[in-house]
């Protein structure tokens, strides 16, 4: 793992103590929810996105990815993740499901489901937050496994002190 001099900065270097993994970040998040009974309109999202989690393209990984998004007027709009041989141009189901419904002319969203197979409920990786965030922190995130866990949240919840600023300022 390299480390740039802004990881020195935030980390603190206090006693040598660096981020070693993922997990241990992940350690940090906070908690936002526990296992909820879905209601019926969150049990539709939920069904969408596992139904367009089976398309999804990942030869590379094998982890499928569904994501149901939920825009202000009711419509909703499905992404899987989509991946490549150059790695870093696959696509996260979640942005995939915001793309298709911004191309469709939505920018409000009311929520957002995903659905991975992992041992508990899959959130969202950073840069869906951040491109979720976007279009506002209200969005709900509803996060489940093929198990049927749940947990329930939001954009800001999952992304606090999110990047922010005044472009015009610039
Ligand atoms: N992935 C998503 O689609 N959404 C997430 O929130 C996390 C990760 C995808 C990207 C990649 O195709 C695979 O899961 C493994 O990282």
């Amino acid at each position: 793992m390299s480390i740039t001099r802004r990881d020195t900065v935030i980390l603190g270097l206090a006693g040598g103590a660096l981020l070693a993994s993922a997990a241990e970040a992940n350690a940090a998040k906070p908690v936002t929810g526990g296992n909820v009974t879905p209601t019926p309109e969150q049990q539709k999202l939920i069904d969408a996105a596992v139904e367009v989690r089976q398309r999804a393209y990942a030869p590379y990984s094998h982890f499928l990815v569904g994501a149901a998004l939920e825009t202000e007027d009711g419509t909703v709009f499905k992404g899987c993740n989509v991946e490549n041989l150059s790695y870093g141009a696959t696509i996260c189901a979640e942005r995939n499901a915001v793309f298709q419904a911004v191309a469709a002319g939505h920018r409000k969203f009311k929520a957002i489901a995903v659905v991975g197979d992992l041992p508990a409920p899959i959130t969202p990786c950073g840069m869906c937050r951040q491109v979720l965030g976007e279009f506002g922190g209200q969005t709900e995130v509803i996060c489940t496994n093929l198990k049927k866990d749940v947990m329930v949240s939001t954009v800001g919840a999952l992304l606090p002190a999110a990047f922010d600023f005044d472009p015009s300022k610039y």
